[in-house]
């Protein structure tokens, strides 16, 4: 039942994102919006949770357009596929992509919602077509926009999760960027952590004070308690030795509800050298098992928890806030009905007529959400974290 309502709220979010999703969306839905510094690893942090490569990712200003990521865990077929199904599947994505693909990459795939039913079984053409994407709004040099990419990840091996990635706070204006790229950055982020029901996940170097970070200051700005902030500390294995994390860990520096969770993703090295996330996840374990600072707490580092954390978040913030959300869509659904009604029958296929039946279907699944018990997330459900396997 929690992932069918996470799958629900995903459902919700295509079916508004023709009116324009943002600030327009008469719903405001429950995501996590990662925010920080240009180059703080939001973007490799994001790969990690996926455990895929399949995001521009580097030094300088890569990502510059939302991207609203939905994750979304499929159970793959029972038995392996039939030879004929993986012959179809590997048809339609194209000759590429049938040398090294495994029988277990046929069970994970993205679809982007501007290519609507097309299969990408290739992560490295996913991040090609968020590039052209990127670009078709942006221009090449390193300009930015806020439409957003909207990508669906389907997996055994994800939790189901809705993330959106910003681009980084910067402030000196470099390429096509206009001067006030600071404000207009700011601005962007604000739009997305503003609403009530955005979790915001801090992404802040380890290496860089905690004090002076910008994403913090505009994260504690829209939630000055502290309450729908998660703070994640990257490059810990970055820092100089004999410093940690510890006094932040302990919410002795800027205490936030949900604490602060320190991963360690690929260095700039590590990508050239091709390191796998497989590798690396085990690398990010064996450092915090292995640490003075953070054996006695490894439980509680490291991408695997960060991802169970993150859900369980997720799906808190959803079960408080779908009153909320029920009242909105009964309220649009009745305009939305009225609307058609008066403008009559030939309007079927209109988008607003899709956004009606999507709407419908949601106040189906909600009621039948409420009818059933609330139950809490079983421990069960969040056992085997990032990678389920
Ligand atoms: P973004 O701009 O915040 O999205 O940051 P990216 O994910 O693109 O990362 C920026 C650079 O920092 C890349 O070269 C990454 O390889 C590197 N990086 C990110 N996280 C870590 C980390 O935990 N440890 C190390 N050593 N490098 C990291
Ligand atoms: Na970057
Ligand atoms: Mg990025």
């Amino acid at each position: 039942m929690d992932e069918t309502l996470i799958a629900t709220i995903n459902k919700l979010q295509d079916a508004l994102a023709p009116l324009g999703g943002g600030s327009q969306s008469p719903v405001d839905l429950p995501q996590i919006t990662v925010v920080g510094s240009q180059s703080s690893g939001k973007s490799s942090v994001l790969e990690n949770i996926v455990g895929r490569d399949f995001l521009p990712r580097g030094t300088g200003i890569v990502t510059r357009r939302p991207l609203v990521l939905q994750l979304i865990n499929k159970r793959p077929m029972k038995g392996s596929p039939s030879q004929s199904t993986k012959n179809e599947l590997l048809d339609l994505d194209g000759p590429s992509s049938k040398k090294g693909q495994s029988e277990d990459n046929l069970n994970e795939w993205g679809e982007f919602l501007h290519l609507p039913g097309k299969k990408f079984f290739n992560f490295d053409e996913i991040r090609q077509e968020i590039v052209t994407e990127t670009d078709k709004t942006t221009g090449k040099n390193a300009g930015i926009s806020s439409i957003p990419i909207n990508l669906r990840i389907y997996s055994p091996h994800v939790l189901t999760l809705t993330l959106v990635d910003l681009p980084g706070l910067t402030k000196v204006p470099v390429g096509d960027q206009p001067i006030d790229i600071e404000k207009q950055i700011k601005d962007m982020i604000l739009k997305y952590i503003s609403k009530p029901n955005a979790i915001i996940l801090s992404v802040n170097a380890a290496n860089t004070d905690l004090a002076n970070s910008d994403g913090l200051k505009l994260a504690r700005e829209v939630d000055p308690e502290g309450t729908r902030t998660i703070g994640v500390l990257t490059k810990v294995d970055l820092m100089d030795q004999g410093t940690d994390v510890i006094d932040i860990l302990a919410g002795r520096v800027i205490p936030l509800r949900y604490g602060y969770i320190p991963v360690i993703n690929r260095g700039q090295k590590d990508i050239e050298a091709k390191k796998t996330i497989r590798a690396a996840l085990e690398d990010e374990r064996k450092f915090f098992e292995n640490h003075p600072s953070y054996s006695s707490k490894a439980h509680y580092c490291g991408t695997p928890y960060l991802a169970k954390k993150l859900n369980s978040i997720l799906l808190h913030h959803i079960r408080q806030t779908l009153p909320e959300i029920k009242n909105k869509i009964e309220v649009t659904l009745k305009k939305y009905q009225s609307e058609l009604l008066s403008l009559g029958p030939e309007t079927m296929d209109s988008p607003n007529s899709i956004v009606l039946s999507m709407i419908t279907d949601f106040s189906k699944e909600y009621t039948g959400i409420l009818d059933g018990e609330a139950k809490e997330l079983s421990s069960q459900e969040l056992s085997g974290g990032a990678r389920i396997s």
